[in-house]
């Protein structure tokens, strides 16, 4: 019955540019196994369904054993799916997470030129102020004033960045919560086609309540996706995929901006191919000197692997030097957009034995951050939004 229902949701998916993932039942894939077909698992649910990479050939080979064995005709035992969470039926989403799903794997780094004229343009100057404004409130907390002025500010900045690059293609609104007047800024780059999923550059913007610097946690994000958004602009790349950078309101008190933005894209059918979180990128602890740590939990294994070799090819780091951390629970915005179903990487400053013990106190202050540790993360994250972003001139 539920291949059944698979079929008819597949059938009905018009055509979406078929990748060479399709869903079948263990059963199905075992049987094929048995007759020699060997297909590589991407993801298993609870109800004995699996979605597995197959060729043209194998599909074929699979059809037939199919109808041989079962005499059944191959076309609904499984189907073709274009595996991108964004294009796809929700009822789908509810059955696999495409959140997990290997998107990323044999992705060419191919577009060194435009990353490398961007990373050119980035400046730890400029990037130190932004945290020194952002840190200048005495808090930023979504149920402040403080943490009102900081959004206000925030989109004051955009607007003064967009008037000075006189930036056409560029906009930006706020999203606001049912729980808190702080609300999250989006601002969009938007790309030559439209139409294509677009990349999520994010941080969150608040702090907890009362004598909170968060200089850390998180203007050390913040701060990096302003930075990467000026140096694109002054770069004049022009990218065929939109860029969304995104300073989340309320992150502290449980994701509640985060799940705003999230609905607000999936509500206007907003497309996404990646997303990546930056959430304390400026605290160095000496084990960490030159190290890169990796969220592992609520993100996409694929993307993380691409994400670490652009840290390869554009920082230099080696396989020792790209290291993986987990949280062990939903501990930022990166967490409400794996569970809609869209990839997301999340790199960060440190071990999770050694992460910043400031945090959420008076003691988060710039002193603690430290530049040149940032700065690395913010050059990953504008190879990130250039690589993927797809520049054209
Ligand atoms: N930046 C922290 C998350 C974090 C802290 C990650 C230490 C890794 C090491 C984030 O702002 C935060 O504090 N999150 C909350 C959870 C959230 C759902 C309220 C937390 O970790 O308690
Ligand atoms: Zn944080």
């Amino acid at each position: 019955m539920k291949i059944i229902i698979l079929f008819l949701i597949f059938s009905f998916i018009p055509q979406i540019h078929a990748e060479d993932i399709y869903v079948t039942s263990l059963q199905n894939l075992s049987l094929a196994q048995k007759k020699g077909i060997t297909l590589q698992t991407v993801s298993k649910n609870q109800s004995g369904l699996v979605a597995v990479k197959m060729t043209e050939k194998q599909r074929k080979t699979f059809a037939q054993v199919m109808h041989e064995e079962k005499h059944t005709c191959g076309g609904y035992t499984f189907a073709g799916t274009e595996y991108k969470a964004d294009l796809l039926d929700q009822s789908l989403a509810k059955i696999f997470n495409f959140a997990d799903f290997p998107v990323f794997d044999n992705k060419e780094i191919k577009n060194q030129v435009h990353v490398n004229k961007v990373r050119s343009l980035l400046s730890a100057d400029r990037y130190k102020n932004y945290i020194q404004n952002l840190t200048d409130f005495p808090d930023r907390a979504a149920s402040s004033n403080n943490g009102v002025a900081a959004s206000t500010w925030i989109m004051d900045e955009v607007t003064r960045i967009k008037e000075s690059f006189k930036a056409e293609n560029l906009s930006a609104f706020y999203v606001s919560n049912s729980r808190y007047p702080q609300k999250s800024v989006v601002v969009t780059l938007e790309g030559l086609s439209a139409e294509k999923p677009g990349l999520v550059l994010g941080a969150h913007m608040d702090t907890l309540k009362r004598n909170k610097p968060g200089a850390d946690d998180d203007a050390s994000g913040s701060a990096a996706v302003l930075e990467v958004l000026q140096a694109v602009l002054s770069s004049k790349v022009k990218l065929d995929r939109s860029i969304y950078f995104i300073l989340y309101s309320a992150e502290e008190v449980g994701l509640v901006g985060s799940r705003s933005v999230v609905n607000h894209f999936k509500n206007n059918k907003m497309q996404v191919e990646a997303v990546m979180q930056l959430d304390m990128i400026g605290y160095q602890p000496t084990k960490s000197i030159q190290k890169m740590h990796f969220v592992t939990d609520n993100t996409n294994v694929s993307l993380n692997n691409y994400v670490k070799q652009l840290a390869k090819v554009y920082l230099n780091k080696t396989d020792a030097q790209l290291l993986d951390l987990k949280c062990g629970y939903s501990c930022s915005d990166h967490a409400r957009w794996h569970s809609a179903g869209f990839p997301a990487t999340f790199p960060f400053e440190s071990s999770f034995s050694d992460h910043n013990r400031s945090i959420h106190t008076s003691r988060d202050t710039i002193s603690l951050v430290n530049i040149d540790h940032a700065m690395q993360f913010v050059h990953l994250a504008a190879a990130f939004v250039i690589e993927l972003g797809e520049p054209l001139n």
